[in-house]
């Protein structure tokens, strides 16, 4: 089989698959499976220092679109196609004090392996940027390869947590800079789509001295009203608050998020997320110029951890370079960020024959009708 070995943020990876930062990646039993199965790394479900509740109710559901038909619904449905999956999970439900023994049992068992500690903490004062450096000095006293700042989770009513920090450069800039001040390991930061510009978020973050950037998390929605009961399909005493929508229904929408970010900063690492069920996808996100990809939701619905994932992705890979052997590809450096230049604005997109496009400005040849002019007498 090809060798699909690469390194990223200096870091050795057996294959450049990881399991996201989700359910799949909640438990130490399930990232043993993984890890068998073979997931070159997995990012840790967010670690905290307290306890987190979670509503009453399912956490997590899934869009689904019948056969011939336009119209998702969460509702069971046969011959239906996986459209996304919502969901309104916090971070994990067990503190760093549960976490470390596991982190440190997991990476005896598998010191080949890369495991990513996923954490989050505020960031109003100073008492809560220590917070994230004790998160730090516990996951990689444990053993974690690397840590990913989660500045993306988009359920915090918090404004200094989760997708608030994402959205706010300065929180993303101070945050990044505490938690490199006692990081021995490289530091990944998870950034939320829901912003104008990410770009604006990741220099912030790239300035407070970031390793690499991962997104997409989840994009936020909400669930629909079922037209029968005239309630959400998801809600607690007729409530609902903003989920999270992952999965296919994202792809586009998070490769869109990181052309930006790739083309911005040609020059750093990117881990792309968002939809990616197999090959095919992860390597759009390659394309474009990731280092690594990371999956959720494909995982979550294959077997709790994705066995037949991370089989489709190395495959796919190993097959991919078998047929490209002939451009001298043998590794993802051979073909990453191939066509991150291919994205470029409307007036740069061929017309045909001869007509010009100025990205509606006015200027000679804009495309329109030439001037007539005036009649003389
Ligand atoms: C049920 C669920 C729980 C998640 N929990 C976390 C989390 O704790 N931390 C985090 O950074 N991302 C979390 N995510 C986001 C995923 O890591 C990933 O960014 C997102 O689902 C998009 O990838 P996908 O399309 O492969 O699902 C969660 C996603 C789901 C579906």
């Amino acid at each position: 089989m090809a060798d699909l070995s690469t390194v990223f943020t200096g870091i050795r990876f057996e294959n450049p698959f990881l399991l996201a930062s989700a359910p799949p990646t909640e438990s130490e039993s399930n990232i043993m499976r993984a890890f068998e199965a073979g997931w070159g790394g997995v990012v840790t479900k967010t670690i905290g220092l307290h306890p987190v509740v979670n509503v009453r109710g399912p956490k997590t559901k899934f869009f689904r679109v019948p056969s011939g038909s336009a119209s998702p619904s969460m509702a069971k449905q046969p011959d239906s196609t996986l459209m996304a999956s919502w969901n309104w999970e916090l971070i994990s439900d067990k503190p760093m004090d549960w976490w470390i023994p596991r982190i440190e049992r997991i990476k005896k068992a598998w010191p080949e392996r890369v495991l990513v500690a996923s954490i989050m903490a505020g960031s109003g004062n100073d008492k809560e940027l220590a917070a994230w450096q004790t998160l730090v000095e516990g996951v990689q006293g444990a053993g974690a390869d690397a840590i990913e700042l989660n500045f993306s989770c988009p359920h915090m009513d918090r404004v200094d947590m989760g997708s608030n920090v994402g959205k706010d450069p300065v929180l993303c800039s101070v945050s990044t800079q505490a938690v490199k001040e006692v990081s021995r390991v490289p530091v990944w930061v998870k950034l939320t789509p829901a912003t104008a510009n990410i770009v604006e978020e990741a220099e912030a973050t790239f300035r407070g001295g970031a390793d690499a950037i991962s997104s997409s998390n989840t994009f936020p929605a909400l669930p629909l009203i079922d037209p029968e009961t005239t309630e959400f399909e998801v809600h607690v005493d007729g409530y609902v608050s903003s989920g999270g929508l992952g999965g296919p229904a994202i792809l586009p929408l998070s490769l869109a998020k990181m052309a930006q970010l790739t083309q911005a900063f040609p020059d750093r690492e990117f881990s792309g997320i968002g939809g990616i069920s197999g090959f095919d996808q992860a390597l759009s996100y390659f394309l474009l110029g990731c280092g690594t990809a990371q999956v959720g939701t494909a995982a979550m619905l294959d077997h709790a951890i994705g066995p037949n994932v991370i089989r489709d992705l190395t495959e796919g890979m190993a097959a991919f370079l078998d047929r490209n052997a002939g451009r001298g590809w043998s590794s993802l450096a051979d073909f990453r960020g191939l066509r991150r230049a291919n994205v470029v604005s409307q007036s740069e997109i061929g017309r045909p024959g001869d007509a010009g496009y100025h990205g509606g400005y006015e200027e000679e040849a804009e495309g329109y009708a030439a001037e007539v002019p005036a009649p003389h007498g």
